[in-house]
């Protein structure tokens, strides 16, 4: 090496020492550094003092000035990372790369467990198929048009992605060329949530929608797994010897028999998306939720297995119970946090009550006597308006009565043990995710956010308290009561149910996923994941979760200021995975730095994690998008109209295909002039990703469209977000059609 080339070393080494010690770690100053150091070597005379070192002295010395360089640099880099914006660089970059090189594909999210859309971006005309992983089937893609595919993928059809969980290498075939796209595959384990005893208390049910399995569990430990249909969302006992099975991705309601006698199980068609299950005092009805496009109830007479009624929703049910009597049913919605009471007037059902929460019931559980109900929220505001406090969670449990329905009395559960220092920190009663009434009237109640459950007797002031989490049950869901007392109690992050019995010394866990340390030894990434899903549930010191707002990972439909005194819509995390940087204004680089705002906000948690960012992250990335109603079945004429005029309104130069976002941000007061006068002068908004947009009304950041069209006629009206003014009213409704196919 000549003396030039080791002089520009040395250089370099010192500009880096000095900038190391900068007051500020900024770009400019390490500009201002090498100057220094070019000026410092120069007035020593460096190159001639090079030229006259022995050789073994010369490279000892270069290594001491090198390796002080190089600490300097360790020293500054995160600082100037952060300093200089550049944090989530790689990921921006990462995302942006995946999404411009064509052939292109997104979501970027390969789930194991359901059926799911992929699109591709490629040249218009040609033929083009996918394979998903090494040894899936080549499926062929359908053109929307002007180069946009796409391709479904059932991986029970087409065969399961391989490997199961990380990086999964893809396939796609475009005329004759061939080229390999990397996505990120996930295979769930199973996740028993909700339970529900058998009428004798001996055994109970639950479903694993994640490996569409019922799973029957006895009080003293037996298990048996079968076999259901696809995505099973609840499981009731309609009898001693059969449970209904409701399904998200199959249009029949099973009734299995469970007695073991090989007979297969009935079906009733009543379509997808069926959600919640309830059972009437009688036994006779069997009501059932639906969601999707027509959300709905639907009664089923339990005898013959048929329908009913049908009782049309604007909203889709996410709790269901009856009242007293067969004739009422109460389901609460998340739309608008409300219970809504219905009545059976000979055959056609009316809504009789509303009663607004003000937040939407996480979870409901009937009273013995059907006249009242336990209802879990994050806040009670009756006058249905937000509440102004900034990330304001308060969990209770109301006392609703059901005739006439009203709230009798609310019982704020978080609080502090001893375990906790400062005022205002909680560790107790976070999160309440399951409700059950035990034989003898007491309340048990499970809580995710703090890993334990209560028993809340009438008769004395204390709950009594199980710490669930000892017996290795994060983030419990699911409780009911068995025979002799027996709890069980289910975590589906780590796919196992507890049982608590009375007089045993230790409960019994029944595992029904691989064990963390068998899933270190073997999948670290899915021991991520769950370790990551507890983080999701877990309660900081402030008693708030992600869960108190980001319900199971969706939102709660609610609106919270998050800190700036203005209140935003709660954004479900789904889908989030290729789409960085996040937040409405792309203000989180990476998935990662959601952890800050817990650590910092909430006042971080009482138990001690290393790498809970990264965890949380790969927990969050791992979610899939969320499901629309249309799907493959919209009528594809009117689709690829509606992408005709996306094109023509200017659409993709800011919502690209196939990820229909172009991953940038926006100044809002261009985008919306309209509404500059109400926005802070340098607002920046990120450019979603239109995929599963229809599932994500209210739009825009404040909420304030109600509809897709209302996006593009009512809030557009300075004509700068996509050129909309002069779309007739068909062109719309097709533009909107082409956004649900999404
Ligand atoms: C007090 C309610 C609340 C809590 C608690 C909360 N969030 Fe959020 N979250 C929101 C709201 C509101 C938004 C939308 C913010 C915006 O408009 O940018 C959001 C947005 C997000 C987004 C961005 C989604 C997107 O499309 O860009 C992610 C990811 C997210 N939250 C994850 C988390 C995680 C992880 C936690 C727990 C550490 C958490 N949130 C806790 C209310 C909450
Ligand atoms: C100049 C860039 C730009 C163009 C052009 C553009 N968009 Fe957008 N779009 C955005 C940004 C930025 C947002 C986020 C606005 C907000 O958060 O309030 C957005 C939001 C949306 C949303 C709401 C998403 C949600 O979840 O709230 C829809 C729907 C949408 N755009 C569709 C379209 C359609 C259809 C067109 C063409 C007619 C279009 N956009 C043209 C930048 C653009």
């Amino acid at each position: 090496m000549g003396v030039r080339a080791i002089r520009q070393l040395v250089v370099i080494a010192v500009a880096l020492s000095l900038w190391s010690f900068a007051p500020r770690p900024a770009f400019w100053a390490l500009c201002v550094a090498y100057v220094a150091a070019v000026l410092l070597l120069s007035a020593l005379d460096a190159g001639r003092f090079i030229g006259r070192v022995p050789r073994a002295a010369g490279l000892v010395l270069l290594a001491i000035v090198l390796g002080a360089g190089g600490l300097g640099v360790a020293r500054a880099w995160g600082a100037f990372v952060e300093y200089e914006g550049l944090g989530g660089l790689a990921e921006r970059v990462g995302d942006r790369v995946r999404v411009e090189m064509l052939p292109a594909i997104a979501p970027r999210l390969v789930v194991a467990d359901r059926p799911q859309t992929f699109f591709v971006q490629a040249q218009a005309g040609e033929e083009v198929s996918v394979r998903f992983g090494a040894r899936g089937k080549l499926l062929r893609a359908r053109e929307v048009g002007g180069g946009l595919f796409r391709v479904e993928y059932d991986p029970k059809r087409d065969g399961a992605p391989s490997p199961a969980d990380g990086p999964l290498p893809v396939e796609i075939a475009c005329g004759g060329r061939r080229s390999e796209r990397t996505l990120l595959a996930a295979t769930p384990l199973a996740h028993p949530r909700w339970l529900a005893a058998s009428p004798d208390r001996a055994r109970a049910a639950a479903v694993s929608e994640e490996t569409d399995e019922l799973v029957l569990v006895s009080a003293r430990g037996e298990v048996r797994r079968v076999g259901v249909g696809d995505g099973p969302t609840d499981a009731l006992f309609v009898d001693a010897a059969h449970v209904a099975v409701a399904h998200r991705d199959e249009p029949a309601l099973w009734i299995v028999d469970v007695r073991g006698t090989g007979a297969g199980p009935r079906r009733v068609e009543i379509g997808t998306r069926q959600a919640r299950l309830a059972l009437s005092p009688s036994g006779q009805r069997l009501a059932v939720g639906r969601g999707g496009r027509a959300p709905e109830l639907v009664l089923l007479d339990v005898a013959s297995a048929g329908v009913a009624a049908r009782v049309a929703l604007p909203a889709a049910p996410d709790w269901l119970a009856f009242g007293a009597d067969d004739a009422t049913l109460i389901a609460a919605t998340r739309a608008d946090a409300t219970l809504h009471e219905f009545r059976d007037a000979g055959g056609t059902w009316r809504e009789i009550a509303a009663l607004p929460l003000g937040r939407p019931a996480v979870t409901l559980a009937r009273a013995h006597d059907g006249a009242r109900l336990f209802v879990a929220v994050t806040d009670y505001e009756p006058d249905g308006r937000a509440h102004l406090g900034n990330h304001f969670i308060q969990d209770q449990i109301l006392t609703v009565d059901t005739s006439p329905l009203r709230v009798a009395h609310s019982l704020l559960t978080a609080r502090r043990s001893p375990r906790q220092s400062k005022p205002g920190d909680v560790d107790r009663g976070a999160s309440p995710l399951g409700i059950a009434q035990a034989r003898d009237g007491a309340l048990l109640v499970a809580f995710a956010g703090t890993d334990e459950v209560w028993r809340i007797d009438a008769s004395t002031a204390e709950p009594e308290m199980i710490d669930v989490g000892d017996a290795g049950l994060y983030a419990p869901h699911g409780i009911a009561e068995l025979a002799g007392g027996t709890l069980l109690v289910s975590s589906p992050a780590t796919g196992s149910l507890g049982l608590f019995a009375r007089d045993a010394a230790a409960p019994r866990v029944v595992h029904l996923a691989p064990s963390d340390g068998a899933l270190l030894a073997h999948n670290p990434t899915a021991l991520e994941r769950r370790l990551g899903e507890r983080d999701f549930y877990e309660a900081t010191r402030a008693g708030i979760s992600c869960q108190s707002c980001h319900l199971h990972a969706d939102s709660d439909e609610r609106a919270h200021n998050l800190g700036d005194h203005r209140l935003l819509p709660t954004l479900s995390v789904r889908g989030m995975t290729g789409t960085a940087p996040y937040l409405r204004d792309g203000s989180y680089p990476r998935l990662s730095d959601l952890d800050h705002v817990a650590r910092m906000l909430y006042r971080g948690y009482l138990r001690k994690t290393p790498g809970r960012a990264e965890t949380m992250a790969a927990f969050v990335a791992a979610l899939p998008r969320r499901e629309t109603s249309s799907g493959a079945s919209g009528d594809l004429a009117r689709v690829q109209r509606g992408l005709r005029v996306f094109e023509r309104a200017g659409c993709p130069s800011c919502h690209a295909p196939p990820l229909f976002s172009g991953l940038g941000q926006h100044l809002a007061a261009g985008l919306f002039p309209e509404r500059a006068a109400q926005l802070p002068r340098d607002e920046l908004l990120d450019a979603p990703s239109l995929l599963s947009v229809a599932a994500g009304a209210p739009y825009l950041s404040d909420g304030r469209a109600r509809t897709l069209d209302a996006v593009l006629s009512q809030h557009n009206r300075d004509n700068r977000h996509g050129d909309t003014a002069r779309l007739s009213r068909d062109e719309r409704a097709d533009l909107v059609a082409f956004l649900e196919s999404l």
